[in-house]
């Protein structure tokens, strides 16, 4: 994600060994052990659009436009002097580029199920119980560090019609927007030692295990607030051999 769309880096070209895309990384778009792959996927070759104006050009992000609970999912939707209901938890990382330089200023954006595993959506049917004080979502804007974190309830795992009984993992959505509105890259964090990961059929489309590992969030001792919440860490690279799978790659270039 480059500071403007010429491949410059605070003014500087971007020097260093180009890393080329690897397609093999991405799950295929045809998987039927994800059932709603198999209606979804492309049945024609793909074809390659040049960018438009509206792709290269996008929304400037600041901190003036962030609340002051958009990075706190335990209030942001909370009557006031209440909270969400589960295990409190503490989610940080930074926002990498292909060597390892941190990218600033880039939106990042992230929701999820509450703990008993139940999203805030008119189409979610899963029996476990909404928590009032619980809307599951927030966002907030790496620092200079390309540093994001944001407290939040460990959400819970959840059932979902594909296969006889297949079920997600505990895991959160996140978006990182970059300067054009193209440059928006879609994935989803799980959690370290969580044995559910092996069992979900979307997971099981990735063909890569280091694709699989990268997307799971180590327990961070060293952050964990005593008596109040664990800290997950996951860092984000955008691109490179250190890649995090990104869900929304396959479909363009
Ligand atoms: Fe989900």
């Amino acid at each position: 994600m480059p500071d403007n769309q010429n491949g410059r880096r605070n003014g500087k070209p971007e020097t260093g060994a180009f890393f080329a895309r690897d397609r093999a990384w991405h799950p295929p778009a045809f998987a039927p052990g994800y059932k709603t792959s198999v209606l979804r996927s492309p049945q024609k070759a793909l074809l390659s659009l040049d960018g438009t104006i509206s792709e290269i050009t996008g929304p400037v992000f600041g901190h003036s436009m962030l609340g002051e609970l958009d990075n706190d999912l335990i209030h942001n939707f909370a009557s006031p002097g209440e909270s969400a209901i589960g295990e409190r938890i503490i989610v940080h990382g930074r926002v990498l580029d292909e060597r390892g330089h941190p990218v600033h200023g880039v939106l990042v954006e992230f929701w999820q199920a509450n703990a008993g595993g139940r999203y805030r959506h008119k189409k979610e049917s899963y029996l476990a119980p909404l928590d009032p004080n619980f809307g599951g979502c927030g966002r907030t804007i790496t620092d200079e560090e390309g540093r994001y974190w944001f407290r939040t309830v460990r959400p819970g795992a959840y059932p979902w019609p594909n296969g006889v009984n297949d079920w997600r993992p505990a895991h959160i959505h996140f978006s990182v927007f970059g300067h054009g509105f193209a440059q928006r890259l879609i994935t989803q964090m799980y959690f370290e030692g969580d044995p559910m990961i092996w069992k979900c059929p979307i997971v099981g489309t990735v063909p890569d295990r280091r694709a699989i590992e990268q997307l799971i969030a180590a327990l961070d001792w060293g952050n964990t607030v005593p008596m109040d919440a664990r800290a997950y860490r996951f860092d984000i690279v955008l691109r490179g051999r250190r890649s995090t799978f990104f869900e929304n790659r396959p479909e363009g270039n």
